[in-house]
């Protein structure tokens, strides 16, 4: 059994983050989306896995690599468009073959692995075996309509009025039969070779299409707030490591990663939360659900709820919560005069000031 990684897609600018313009390698506890989803591949056993690339390839290519640290052996396959996933399917066929394989979405976050769903196509060999979700809002999403049976019976990319609340999460397991099936369709209103509709023919071929619910949570991770989510969700699961150095005047509670590199100096890091390789956190407060970027220097500051990238200068502010700061970032306490906050901010920043300050 193959995998199939979509990580390509056109290089649009992040917001808010900007450091990136692959929205896979966004990292959520210090580690690119991209990463679980290798990781989780890997773990049921995956390791020939196909990484569909297009404009972000080289950034993709920089971040995996040959694939060792992670375990698998990536073959990047250029894709010159983003045509659509049944398009990045055909992209595949050589590489494919007649294999089986999972598609594996690359901005996709799902928990609990694939191990089990993996094991369950082996044992059924359906012609295709879908994972679903109960979203709130199905029209962003593919959505798919069961029979009272639980058969599989339609499939709609992002309907204006959706059959039923059972979106599609970008994780599905196929035979080869569906790059005949991708052969067979044409793009749809907004120009994409859809793999909905790729699986639609399937069905009306009568070839046996199977889904199941994801019991666990699952995050697209676009938006800040979501981004914050995940990163909650992904350090909930934590286990405790100190690999740098935290002196005799500081507290670790709970579970705590430092990386080698850290220093934690006079400072409280209360779990779950990540300092990354090469930190410095000096007379500090690092609160639950908070993950530091490496090389970042926070300094009498206070921080919880929150996501800070790479190479940051944090001094002197308290009390910060629910905050995004992209890498290279710095947010000081200053005594110049006239007193004033003065700011350098990007296009689409947002910075909210406490009132009465
Ligand atoms: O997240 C789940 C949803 O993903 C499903 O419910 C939808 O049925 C499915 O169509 C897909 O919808 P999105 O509109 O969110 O897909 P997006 O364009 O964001 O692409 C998903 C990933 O695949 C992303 O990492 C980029 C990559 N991609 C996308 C296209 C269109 C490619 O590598 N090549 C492509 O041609």
């Amino acid at each position: 059994m193959k995998a199939l990684v979509l990580a390509g897609g056109a290089g649009t600018r992040l917001r808010p983050l900007t450091h990136t313009s692959a929205k896979q390698l966004v990292p959520v506890a210090n580690k690119p989306i991209l990463f679980y989803a290798l990781e989780q591949l890997r773990d049921a056993g995956i390791t020939d896995v196909g990484i569909i690339v297009g404009d972000t390839r080289a950034e993709i290519e920089a971040a995996v690599g040959d694939g060792a640290g992670l375990g698998i052996r990536p073959t990047y396959l250029h894709q010159p468009a983003p045509l659509g996933l049944a398009h990045a399917v055909l992209t595949a066929a050589d590489f494919l073959g007649d294999d089986d394989f999972v598609m594996f979405l690359g901005d996709n976050l799902v928990e609990g692995g694939v191990a089990d769903m993996v094991e369950r196509f082996r044992r059924e060999r359906p012609a295709a075996q879908l994972l679903l979700k109960k979203v709130s809002d199905p029209r962003r999403f593919g959505v798919v309509e069961l029979s009272p049976s639980g058969e599989v019976v339609r499939l709609v990319e992002k309907p204006a009025d959706p059959p039923s609340d059972l979106a599609l999460v970008g994780v599905y397991l196929f035979s080869s039969r569906i790059v005949d099936a991708a052969r067979r369709i044409a793009p749809s209103a907004r120009g994409e070779l859809e793999i909905t509709d790729a699986i639609q023919r399937l069905v009306d071929d009568g070839a046996v299409v199977r889904a199941s619910l994801l019991e666990g949570w699952w995050l697209d991770t676009g938006k800040k707030d979501e981004l914050l989510d995940a990163n909650r969700i992904a350090l909930a699961s934590l286990e405790r490591r100190v690999d740098g150095a935290v002196d005799d005047a500081s507290e670790l509670v709970g579970a705590v990663v430092v990386e080698a590199g850290a220093r934690i100096v006079r400072s409280t890091v209360r779990g779950p939360a990540v300092i990354g390789a090469d930190c410095l956190v000096v007379d500090s407060f690092v609160g639950p659900f908070t993950s530091i970027g490496a090389r970042t220097r926070l300094e009498a500051t206070e921080i919880d709820f929150s996501v800070v990238l790479e190479d940051c200068v944090v001094r002197g502010v308290s009390r910060m919560e629910g905050s995004l700061l992209g890498r290279n970032v710095e947010l000081t306490r200053t005594h110049r005069r006239p007193a004033a906050h003065r700011f350098l901010l990007g296009d689409h920043s947002q910075v909210e000031i406490e009132e009465g300050r």
